[in-house]
């Protein structure tokens, strides 16, 4: 079965800005948020362009800031700076890749923790891997993919969470195998899987016969940047496979790291590309930027 990110995306859409309008009622304002975008890269702009217009979508109050690639990295804490000051702002987002002057490590702490919902500082990634929430009391759905950590979740992970949940299977007990090691998808996965009883395997580009260790996999994550990668050979029969790749194709096209077509008879659910994983992060940034905007009011 075809696990269809679009449609739980827009589900999960169509669902906050009830949630945001409930809110503008409450507290006066909607949630906010500030995506800051460095220089002109191509494929930061679609990014960009695509949080801000899910943004509107769900009645979330943001705005883009487009700075010159040659701004100074202290100019660049400076407008943070007034921006994690600023109370009427919740959300901030510094859109990556900086250029290469800019110390990417430097610009992700210089957010305040409160205010990062990417969930990349490193008070938010410690909280992740120190916390142990109570999961006995959380009932997973693909509302609330996450028991609450009290810190933010970076997006793709909890929206891969959340397309777990659609498929109705029980983790607890499971194999899970995340393929990439990146701090924004692998490993905050692979802890997120822990936790929620799974036996995890964090594979990666010095994992040798990866295929062998696919094929124990009842959940199979994929997050490499490499086309094609995983073939029929790697796919457990009846596992899940979740695709975070998104790969242009000499020809034009878009591919994933799992060859789609050989492998979506041989699981049992399967995310495509496009279409899967992308559309759940751009809503999980919408999740917690509302999720930030009530602590704070709730303070
Ligand atoms: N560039 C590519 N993906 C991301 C993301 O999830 N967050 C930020 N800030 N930049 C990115």
């Amino acid at each position: 079965m075809i696990i269809s990110g679009k449609d739980i995306a827009a589900q999960l859409r169509s669902d906050m800005q009830q949630q945001v309008d409930a809110m503008r009622e409450m507290y006066g304002r909607a949630p906010s948020l500030v995506v800051i975008q460095v220089g002109d890269d191509p494929a930061s702009t679609i990014y960009v362009r695509n949080k801000m217009r899910a943004a509107e979508f769900c009645h979330i109050q943001s705005r883009q800031i487009l700075l010159p690639s040659s701004i100074t990295e202290s100019d660049l804490c400076k407008q943070i700076e007034e921006l994690n000051r600023d109370n009427n702002v919740d959300g901030i987002l510094v859109q990556l890749p900086l250029p290469e002057h800019i110390d990417e490590e430097h610009i992700l702490r210089a957010i305040r923790a409160e205010k990062d919902v990417d969930g990349f500082h490193p008070d938010n990634a410690a909280y992740l891997w120190l916390h142990q929430p109570l999961v006995k009391k959380h009932v997973a759905s693909i509302y609330n993919p996450v028991p609450d950590y009290g810190c933010t979740i970076p997006c793709t992970p909890k929206g891969i969470l959340s397309l777990l949940a659609s498929t109705g299977v029980e983790l607890d007990g499971k194999r899970a195998v995340m393929v990439g090691r990146s701090d924004i998808v692998g490993k905050p996965m692979a802890k997120l899987l822990m936790d929620r009883q799974c036996t995890v395997t964090l594979a990666h580009s010095h994992t040798s016969d990866l295929p062998a260790v696919c094929r124990e996999a009842d959940i199979l994550i994929v997050a490499v940047g490499k086309p094609k990668l995983i073939s029929a050979d790697c796919i457990k029969p009846g596992a899940i496979v979740i695709d975070v790749g998104i790969n242009r194709l000499p020809d034009g096209t878009l591919s994933g790291d799992v060859d789609f077509e050989a492998c979506k008879d041989i699981a049992a659910h399967i995310t495509p590309v496009p279409g899967g994983v992308g559309p759940m992060t751009v809503t999980m940034l919408m999740q917690n930027t509302i999720d930030c905007f009530r602590r704070r009011m709730a303070k």
